[in-house]
């Protein structure tokens, strides 16, 4: 069907039953727009399934009310996630929408404790729908974005689907492990937030003063969590959190310490916060090829652990094909 561009079309396995509705839902029918349920209507499931009987695969809702969209599903998320019948670039969008929302807020208020739940409560989802394929389908849909431009909640969103979909190809990691890292990830450069805007957001050269000061950012980070006290992390994420510029020859920071002694949470999300930093265009540089990034990583194994980056490797190379 062919949807009027004031309009965003909706599987509609996409509707949540026993929900009310913050919008208007029509039907495009005969080219044109019909009123199916008015806001404030609550949807019953056996309405959904009319709908689907009769052959409607897809509603529409007012572009503008996308936002309220996001609103409603993000409670719903792991209903959706669950749900079979709902198109896997739909559930893509909720989550990587709902995270970036949330991170962006959270970047500006690290500690909000409303943020912080909305947070561990999109962990879930995030993990489920990265594990839900083999063919990492999720995982280009979450990777999909507008603009390559750096900012903390997209970089850190995206860190923790690269870790997500690296570490579960292990297979060794239970989902209450994977959901501790995804928490890493995407708290990582929360640290970033303590430091001085006129140096974090600084264009030019560092002094040597202000490099020592953004050097300290994974530190911050793991004493802001902890300060918080509304975050629950175990220590592997929070050695993983502090340790995520570290490099197995000890020429990382802030501790230069050697990152192969450290466990495998923190090898991995050191290695694949680097990968989405240098795939991402920022003030100071262009972006670079995933392929010359992995390439450059496996030449110099002293880095990052060589075994890591070739699994990595396997999941980019179903990324690619898919
Ligand atoms: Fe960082
Ligand atoms: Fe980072």
């Amino acid at each position: 069907m062919r949807v009027p561009t004031n309009f965003w079309e909706l599987h509609t396995s996409c509707l949540v039953a026993d929900e009310i509705l913050p919008f208007d839902v029509y039907i495009w029918r005969d080219g044109k727009t019909v009123l199916w349920r008015g806001k404030s209507t609550e949807v019953a499931q056996k309405d959904i399934n009319r709908l689907a009987e009769s052959g409607v695969e897809s509603v529409i809702i007012g572009i503008r009310d996308k936002e309220k969209y996001l609103e409603y599903a993000e409670p719903n998320a792991q209903e959706l996630i669950m749900n079979d019948n709902v198109p896997v670039e739909y559930k893509s969008y909720v989550v990587r929408e709902t995270t970036n929302k949330i991170l962006d807020k959270l970047y500006k208020e690290p500690t909000d404790i409303n943020l912080a739940k909305r947070l561990e409560n999109i962990v879930t989802p995030i993990v489920e729908l990265i594990l839900s394929s083999a063919n990492m389908a999720p995982l280009r849909f979450l990777l999909e974005r507008g603009d390559m431009e750096f900012a903390y909640a997209p970089h850190s969103a995206r860190t923790c689907y690269y870790t997500i979909a690296l570490a579960s190809s292990f297979k060794r990691f239970s989902r209450d492990k994977l959901n501790q890292l995804a928490m890493a990830a995407l708290l990582h450069d929360i640290g970033q937030m303590i430091v001085k805007p006129e140096i974090r957001e600084k264009i030019g050269k560092y002094t040597e003063e202000e490099r020592k000061e953004m050097q300290k950012h994974p530190v911050y980070s793991v004493s802001l969590i902890n300060r918080a006290e509304i975050y629950d992390l175990d220590d592997a994420s929070l050695i993983a959190i502090k340790s995520h510029h570290e490099l197995g020859d000890r020429t990382g920071y802030p501790q230069n310490v050697c990152l192969f002694d450290l466990p495998i949470e923190a090898n991995i999300l050191a290695m694949t916060h680097t990968f989405e930093s240098y795939t991402v265009e920022r003030v100071h540089r262009k972006a670079r090829k995933s392929f010359d990034v992995i390439r450059d990583m496996l030449s110099n194994p002293k880095k990052f652990p060589l075994d890591l980056v070739r699994q990595f490797v396997q999941v980019l190379s179903k990324l690619e094909s898919y």
